[in-house]
């Protein structure tokens, strides 16, 4: 029988249990849950009775269990560091979820840690793999809407949030918690050449004191505007995507598909003298000439990835030594711009990282 790598589990909550157990079973093949650790006893019990796997209520004890080769920490955001550094220390590779910690400063440990056990450290930015994100990007490189200009990235939804990540003291708010999702989608479509940052935190509709708003507009060394929306306050939902390029523009609402707009790709937009005389009648432009293309196509990206790769990626990583396509260099520039962002919004300031 093929070797697997052994998982355990930190934290089973709806992270631990909802998605790293789930999509860990998407690859069977690759990946077993041998061990889970939670201190709700309740829970560590009720977990270890529906995947029949040895559970833990005691850190510590979790960590001897010996038989993991990976712990996947999955407990509050404060924590995420610690358990990390624990892991690694016992032996163990770690994925360390987002956030990685609230600050770069925080997170300078990771970067000893990745060098002490290299090949062993992963950073959960696993929406890198969504299929829409991809398919995105693709189109972008293929050169189809020309030169891009605005890039928007939009997660609008209207939600009275009242769970601990909307408190400041657990590391809670959308920047830490949306943020480090869209700011790497941004960064890689700057190819991590930023040139400013505006951003704007607010408190709309959760209940807590963190933010549940965050703006950031990020503009590119190219020129690029990446504007991303995470808003928990807005009661009209906008597109996930929308990216206007100088020879069209894309769209798409729910992911589920792409509307396109665009120039017939062998049609030259020839730059002709302004007129400065008197305009030729109510008329401001020639555009009736433009030969526009429409089209709505199903989001299948060339590159198959989904929300399961990320568990594909690192059981490859581990079992053949292929590249884990997340650095942890590119985990690290998106806690940068967090930083920049809450240095800009004064009163959401989060407490440090448990080391
Ligand atoms: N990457 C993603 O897509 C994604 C999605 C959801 C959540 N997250 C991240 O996962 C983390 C957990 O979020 P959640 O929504 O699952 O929270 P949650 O409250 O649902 O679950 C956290 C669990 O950790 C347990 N726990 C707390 N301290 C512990 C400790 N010292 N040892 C063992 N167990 C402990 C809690 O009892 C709880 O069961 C957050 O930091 C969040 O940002 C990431």
């Amino acid at each position: 029988m093929a070797k697997k790598v052994k998982v355990g589990i930190w934290g089973l909550g709806r992270a631990g249990a909802g998605m790293h157990t789930p999509e860990i079973g998407v690859h069977s093949d690759k990946l077993e849950i041998v061990a889970a650790c939670d201190i709700d006893a309740d829970r560590a019990k009720a977990y270890g009775e529906k995947h029949n796997v040895k559970v833990y209520t005691d850190p510590e004890e979790f960590l001897k269990d010996g038989n993991m080769e990976l712990v996947a920490v999955a407990t509050r955001s404060l924590d995420h560091l610690r358990h990390t550094r624990q892991a690694m220390e016992a032996g163990y590779a770690a994925i360390i979820e987002k956030p990685l910690a609230p600050s770069r400063k925080d997170a300078e440990i990771l970067v000893e840690l990745n060098k002490k056990y290299p090949g062993k450290l992963f950073c959960r930015q696993n929406r890198r793999f969504e299929p829409c994100f991809q398919h995105v990007r693709e189109i972008i490189n293929s050169g189809l809407l020309g030169k891009i200009h605005t890039i928007k990235l939009q997660r609008n939804n209207f939600s009275r949030r009242d769970d601990w990540q909307t408190l400041r003291a657990n590391g809670g708010g959308q920047l830490c918690n949306w943020g480090p999702h869209l700011i790497d989608h941004a960064l890689q479509f700057l190819n991590y050449e930023v040139e400013s940052v505006w951003s704007k935190l607010s408190l709309i509709a959760a209940l807590g004191d963190a933010e549940d708003c965050v703006k950031i507009c990020i503009k590119g060394k190219n020129g690029c505007l990446v504007d991303i929306e995470i808003f928990d306050g807005n009661a009209l939902s906008t597109n996930v995507y929308e990216v206007y390029g100088t020879r069209g523009a894309l769209s798409s609402t729910d992911e589920k598909d792409i509307k396109l707009r665009y120039v017939e790709p062998s049609y030259k937009l020839i730059k002709t003298p302004v007129n400065n005389g008197q305009p030729d009648g109510f008329i401001f432009a020639d555009n009736a000439q433009i030969p526009w293309r429409r089209e709505t196509i199903m989001t299948d990206p060339e590159l198959k990835v989904n929300m399961n790769s990320f568990y594909g990626c690192v059981a490859d990583s581990l079992l053949e030594g292929k590249a884990f396509p997340i650095k942890l260099e590119e985990a690290l520039a998106v806690l940068e711009i967090c930083d920049i962002v809450r240095s800009q919004t004064p009163g959401f300031e989060v407490p440090s990282a448990n080391q």
